[in-house]
């Protein structure tokens, strides 16, 4: 009995270490990693804005480019911006994360596994959810992450988002009734004051590329783990019945 509740705990362990850690954020987003033309406008967005501060040191550049189906060429002309990286390498950076922790207050950490570690929702409302605030030493703080150490290095296509207050007939999550104008008042409302280069609607889809890229980069091989796995049980299935029946035929004149 003992040994058959080992093997249970040990076939349960994959499941509940597969559980992502459930925050409280505003957005959600549904990855789609069958989505190349997302995954490709997500890396590039990655090379351009965030591969300043932030390594993904797991991942090479060949792999993704085999993976989203970009040839080498455009891969180098495109999104390696130093003359001393090959397309071979890891995605380094120069920064050293004692540099960043000195000039920002806090280390960018290597994005590799953050879509693992905190998952997408996360990764997409983080992103979504910079608002101005003068009193911070990079002028905005995050609704998300409170006391951020990031400057907003997307507003340029988001534009300035300010924490403003609203009123609306619904009651939206931490609004209080107000009792003059019997309307809900909510002053943690994000709003875009001053637009960037980007709609709002085309900058949340920008965002979404990104996080779907950062969460592809976490595992790349899910695709094929996914497309490989019924294989599997089928072949674990048929090998099954061949071991059943050698069973029976072995036991046969014993029993
Ligand atoms: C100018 C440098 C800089 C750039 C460019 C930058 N970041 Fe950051 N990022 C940081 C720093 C510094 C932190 C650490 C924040 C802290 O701990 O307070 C951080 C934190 C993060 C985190 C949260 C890590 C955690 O603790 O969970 C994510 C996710 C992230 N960045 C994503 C991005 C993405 C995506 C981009 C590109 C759009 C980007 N960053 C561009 C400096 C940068």
């Amino acid at each position: 009995m003992k040994k058959q509740l080992f093997v249970l705990l040990f076939a349960l362990v994959p499941f509940t270490a597969m559980a992502a850690p459930a925050g409280d954020v505003p957005f959600s987003m549904t990855p789609d990693l069958k989505d190349e033309a997302s995954l490709q406008r997500g890396m590039q967005l990655f090379t351009n804005y965030c591969m300043g501060c932030h390594s993904l040191e797991h991942n090479r550049f060949a792999r993704s480019a085999e993976d989203l189906g970009m040839p080498q060429d455009l891969v180098e002309q495109n999104l390696i911006f130093s003359s001393q990286v090959a397309f071979n390498d890891q995605m380094h950076i120069a920064m050293t994360p004692e540099d960043g922790a000195n000039w920002f207050g806090a280390p960018a950490p290597d994005l590799t596994l953050h879509g693992r570690l905190r998952g997408g929702d996360w990764i997409y409302s983080y992103l979504l959810s910079f608002y101005k605030d003068p009193s911070r030493p990079t002028g905005v703080n995050n609704a998300v992450f409170d006391l951020v150490a990031m400057p907003n290095v997307l507003e340029p296509l988001q534009g300035v988002q300010e924490r403003v207050c609203s009123q609306s007939d619904r009651p939206l999550p931490g609004a209080e009734l107000d009792p003059l104008t019997g309307k809900y008042q909510s002053c943690d409302v994000l709003q875009v004051t001053r637009p960037g280069s980007m709609e709002p609607d085309e900058f949340e889809e920008a965002v979404y590329d990104l996080t779907n890229f950062l969460v592809y980069v976490g595992e790349p091989s899910k695709l094929q783990a996914q497309a490989l796995a019924p294989k599997v049980l089928i072949f674990i299935f048929i090998f099954g019945v061949i071991a059943y029946l050698l069973k029976r035929e072995y036991w046969r004149d014993i029993h």
